[in-house]
């Protein structure tokens, strides 16, 4: 479903209401501080040529009223302008009172911890929202500080430990928006990405409904021997999938994994050769993450692939 859908990865292409704000201000920004530098070049350009041409060295432009004019009103006037211009971006962005959803984030050394707290749902990397509803995401961290920015939604807010703070984003249309920490948090920090999935509001409540769902230990026998393998070979004591004895929360919840659009927060796509790849060796996809590496036989790893990408 969301793995076809188009995908916004840029500040210049703004999606939602927060983001078109602040890509307003910084257009304005740029076009007036991009003439104010031509009109600045210009003028040393004709002093430079005037000089030569002249005998005398006083500068042609150099009396009072064109430096009280040129050197104070016009940049007093101008930075007024962006200070003003500033002042409403800000107020325009403030959360608003009323939003239709909360969604709890939590940053980690280095993925995504995210919780849906009305519904019970619990994921790992990925933000699922409504199209056109305005979404408070609350931040925490579990460790350093992080910073959340979804380029195409918004503007960036720290994940601060033992603080909360709140950020928030309504996204104009279907879509996948890849966000990224943008705060230096360590070894990973540029593989600490995530994706914001905006689903049309009848498809995000199927999807919001269909995640509730409990997860049943599975018949089949060699899915059995992947759901014994996940607990027996010490998954389990860093990972929770819900419905299972599996409650541990030391790394991502992976209740979900099998619909995720990636794993190790944006590092490889998500497909069993590559998760049975991270299973095996994540130090050597992701150097310095907390997963050590895992032995297994392999049928154990095999069925073990296969139980975790059925849990979608
Ligand atoms: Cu988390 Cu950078």
């Amino acid at each position: 479903m969301a793995k076809s859908q188009e995908t916004f990865t840029s500040a210049l292409t703004p999606e939602g209401p927060v983001a078109e704000s602040i890509s307003h201000l910084m257009w304005v920004m740029i076009g007036a501080f991009g003439a104010v530098f031509v009109v600045v070049m210009l003028l040393l350009v004709i002093s430079l040529i005037a000089k030569r041409r002249s005998k005398y060295p006083t500068p042609p432009l150099g009396d009072v009223w064109f430096i009280s004019i040129g050197g104070i009103l016009i940049p007093g006037l101008i930075l007024t302008f962006v200070l003003i211009y500033t002042l409403l971006t800000t107020s325009n962005i403030q959360i608003p009172e009323t939003t239709s959803l909360t969604v709890k984030l939590t940053g980690h050394m280095w993925w995504w911890h995210v919780e849906y707290p009305d519904s019970g749902v619990t994921l790992a990397n990925e933000i699922y929202v409504p199209v056109g509803e305005a979404v408070k995401i609350e931040l925490r961290s579990a460790d350093v500080i992080h910073s959340l920015w979804v380029p195409s939604l918004g503007g960036k807010t720290d994940l601060i430990p033992g603080h909360v703070n709140y950020h928030w984003f309504k996204a104009d249309r279907p879509g996948v928006h890849r966000g990224q920490c943008a705060e230096f948090c360590g070894l990973q920090h540029a593989k600490m990405a995530l994706n914001v999935i905006a689903l049309e509001k009848e498809e995000f409540q199927k999807w919001l409904q269909s995640k509730q769902k409990a997860v049943s230990i599975p018949d089949d026998p060699r899915l059995l021997l992947g759901y014994q393998t996940f607990m027996r070979v010490g998954c389990a004591e860093c990972h929770a999938i819900k419905g299972t004895d599996a409650i541990a929360d030391v790394g991502p919840d992976l209740t979900h994994i099998g619909s995720r659009l990636s794993l190790g927060a944006g590092t490889i796509p998500n497909s069993k050769g590559s998760l049975a790849g991270w299973i095996l060796n994540p130090q050597e996809i992701k150097p310095g993450n907390k997963m050590p590496r895992t032995y297994l036989e392999p049928d154990q790893l095999h069925a073990l692939v296969s139980y975790l990408m059925t849990l979608d």
